[in-house]
């Protein structure tokens, strides 16, 4: 593990996939304890796609120590397809963490992806405000980016970045098309993000994502959270030699 010398977002450089599921494990725990020093119940959002998989085993795992019955799961995006589908977001995290774990959080609050995506945005939007009052603030997000610069299910050009929403609609250019996403409005609200990038497909985007200057036109260079800049943990093939000179 190896951290670019440049200045901006931090930037962890791992050796491989399982390097980098190690640190994410290592991010995670420390803020959810963090967390929990500090208030009752800690909040932790859960992205998709495959880079984080090893994160979520290693919380199947190795997550004992964490006190799961005062940690409530959300996820940051997930696609119009019934829970068991082997495209659902949740149904992912079911399979590599929720069935492994052996204890039960304060909360498990899937995306009702078997609706329609503004059904599921609507539902999924008072179920924040249920569990988080009226001003969420997730304790972390974890999101992934593809090499189009999205984020959770926020694409580039869509409507849903501009919403004032916590949750909206989204449309992606890859199947299945009809998502549910956390806006920038959620997102950026929370107290700390943590990018887990890796593949060789995501190096050009990943440089044109970091310092010295981010292309604001790319959905995940509009992540700046309010409590502290998104840590960033990559894996030697994404992070390429290039991208590190830049920071
Ligand atoms: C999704 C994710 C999406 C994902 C990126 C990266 O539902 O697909 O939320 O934003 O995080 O596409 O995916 P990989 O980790 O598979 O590269």
């Amino acid at each position: 593990m190896t951290s670019a010398p440049a200045a901006g977002d931090p930037l962890r450089v791992a050796r491989d996939r399982r390097e980098l599921a190690g640190e994410a494990f290592r991010v995670v725990r420390e803020c959810l304890r963090s967390a929990l020093e500090r208030r009752e119940e800690a909040s932790l959002v859960l992205a998709g796609g495959s880079t984080p998989l090893g994160l979520y085993q290693r919380l199947g795992r190795g997550g004992g120590s964490l006190e799961w019955e005062r940690i409530r799961l959300f996820w940051s995006d997930e696609r119009c397809v019934e829970p068991g589908d082997r495209a659902s977001n949740f149904g992912a995290v079911r399979e590599a963490l929720l069935s492994k774990l052996g204890r039960r959080p304060a909360g498990v609050h899937r995306i009702l992806g078997e609706l329609s995506a503004a059904a599921a945005a609507e539902s999924y939007e008072s179920e924040l405000r249920r569990h988080l009052g009226r001003a969420p603030s997730f304790d972390l997000v974890i999101l992934g980016i593809g090499a189009d610069g999205h984020t959770a299910s926020l694409f580039p050009g869509g409507p849903e970045l501009e919403s004032p929403r916590l949750v909206a609609p989204s449309r992606s250019p890859q199947p299945p098309v009809e998502r549910v996403t956390l806006t920038l409005t959620a997102i950026n609200a929370a107290r700390a993000v943590l990018f887990l990038v890796s593949g060789a497909g995501k190096r050009q985007v990943l440089r044109r994502l970091r310092p010295p200057a981010p292309d604001l036109s790319l959905p995940a260079a509009r992540v700046r959270p309010l409590g502290a800049a998104p840590v960033w943990i990559v894996d030697r093939e994404a992070a390429g030699e290039a991208a590190l000179a830049r920071g």
